[in-house]
């Protein structure tokens, strides 16, 4: 029996794209460069700060690809304003599907479980409507390691008092997805970018830019053999399936 759904946050609740009307303000021009390889290098320093057993947390990670993808610019901001778009992680809007769908699941536990670092899960909860539907706001701060190590999901067990086969996790992370599932968890994908989108996008792109390189790295279902359970175009959906589940 289902009991909980446990939302990823950045990507899955959150708009990690939002933050390009900071980076684009800030340095003019760069905003969709700095976005996608900003957001690429922060999962990337969360799998290999998670493989060599060097754990800092999630905000420490985001600064550190920050500085990565503006170094690849040369560019080279004081102090004050890497701090500013650097926040932009801590305001992201939510999907404008995100509170009614959390709202319609009222009859079951709901939480996040996170990468996000504790004190950037309260600010991203604060920043928005969407705390007063969660009972809890779990960081993998908690065991030190990132998704997709299973350590990580652990957490859910130990915070919410509920077996792997109770949960629904949710995601729109080709990575989580996968790693959510090879941990036990149904899963439900929430896919934002249909594959067929993709390929048209793909095609008809002479230059293929970094959003759309974004897409196809990130946003799509991973081959490594853990499918998700259902997939849906938004949250919304998951109400209405959660009965199937
Ligand atoms: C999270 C990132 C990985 O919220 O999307 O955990």
């Amino acid at each position: 029996m289902i009991k909980a759904f446990v939302f990823d946050a950045y990507g899955t609740l959150y708009d990690v794209q939002s933050v390009e009307a900071v980076t684009d303000a800030a340095f003019p021009g760069h905003g969709a460069y700095i976005t996608q390889v900003w957001r690429l290098k922060q999962l990337e320093y969360s799998w290999l700060r998670s493989l060599m057993g060097r754990y800092e947390d999630f905000w420490t990670v985001t600064r550190e690809s920050l500085a990565y993808t503006l170094g690849t610019l040369g560019l080279t901001p004081d102090e004050r304003l890497f701090e500013d778009v650097a926040e932009a992680y801590n305001h992201l809007t939510p999907y404008p599907d995100a509170e009614a769908a959390l709202g319609a699941l009222s009859g079951y536990r709901r939480a996040i479980l996170s990468n996000g670092s504790p004190d950037m899960l309260a600010a991203l909860v604060s920043n928005s409507r969407l705390g007063r539907h969660l009972e809890a706001t779990i960081s993998v701060d908690g065991h030190r390691v990132f998704k997709p190590d299973a350590r990580a999901y652990e957490l859910v067990e130990e915070r919410l008092g509920v077996r792997p086969d109770e949960v629904v996790f949710v995601s729109s992370n080709g990575f989580d997805v996968a790693g959510a599932k090879s941990f036990g968890f149904r899963v439900a994908r929430i896919e934002r970018v249909a594959p067929a989108a993709l390929t048209r996008e793909l095609a008809a792109d002479g230059v293929i830019g970094p959003a759309t390189l974004f897409k196809s790295l990130r946003m799509q279902t991973e081959r490594l053999g853990y499918e998700p359970d259902i997939t849906v175009g938004s949250l919304s959906e998951l109400a209405v399936l959660a009965e199937h589940l």
